[in-house]
């Protein structure tokens, strides 16, 4: 059986999820770079085991990156999950994880990579929005794309409404990458292609807003 350590900064949603998914894998270990992120205790009443590295005790990057690196790879997972990990990691460090590190990330990438999704789709007025699934490269929220949900863009949503509804999503679709992952039915080429072993592709179409 496959095993996975997963890596959080704050509340921990996509990773409860992830622990209620009975995913075929062990989860090995989750680390945060914050000593208060809520998510430690969810994996503490998940009986998984936890680490702190906290980021302010190096002195920089390349410090943090291999003190992270030691702590990973004493689990030797063959997978490390970016669950609302917020700090940016080194070319180095994704190197190391090449083709086995992913991230989740609340916009339909490309569009809005970095901070702040749903205000800024928000802003600009799209009509549709959602999240992605992405092996991790060294260009920031820019890596292969695994998998992708759309969700409407309401006439009257906030920032916070429309985020409920991407995250609740994203809870969806990152336990199916995952699960894909450990099935073996999921991988990166060495051209940076995702390979993923899946011939049903139903599809459908989202309109917004509707068609009268
Ligand atoms: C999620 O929106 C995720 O896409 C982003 O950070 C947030 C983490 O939320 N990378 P949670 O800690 O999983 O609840």
């Amino acid at each position: 059986m496959k095993s996975i350590v997963i890596l959080i900064s704050g509340r921990g949603s996509n990773l409860q999820a992830l622990l209620e998914a009975r995913l075929p894998c062990r989860i090995a270990a989750v680390i945060s770079n914050r000593a208060d992120a809520a998510g430690l205790k969810i994996a503490q009443q998940h009986g998984i085991a936890t680490h702190i590295i906290a980021h302010q005790d190096y002195s920089d990057r390349d410090a943090f990156d291999t003190a992270l690196a030691a702590s990973i790879d004493h689990y030797q997972p063959d997978l490390v999950v970016l669950a609302g990990f917020m700090r940016i990691l080194t070319a180095q460090f994704v190197a190391r994880y090449r083709g086995r590190l992913i991230n989740i990330h609340p916009s339909l990438l490309p569009a809005y990579s970095g901070l702040d999704t749903h205000r800024r789709a928000l802003h600009d007025g799209v009509k549709i929005h959602g999240c992605t699934v992405h092996f991790v490269t060294d260009d920031l929220d820019h890596g292969p794309i695994i998998i992708q949900a759309a969700v409407p863009v309401l006439m009257n949503d906030t920032a916070a409404t429309l985020a409920a509804r991407v995250l609740h999503q994203e809870h969806r679709i990152y336990v199916q990458a995952i699960r894909w992952f450990c099935n073996g039915h999921l991988s990166l080429s060495a051209q940076g292609k995702v390979l993923l072993q899946r011939i049903e592709q139903p599809g459908c179409t989202l309109i917004m807003p509707g068609l009268e």
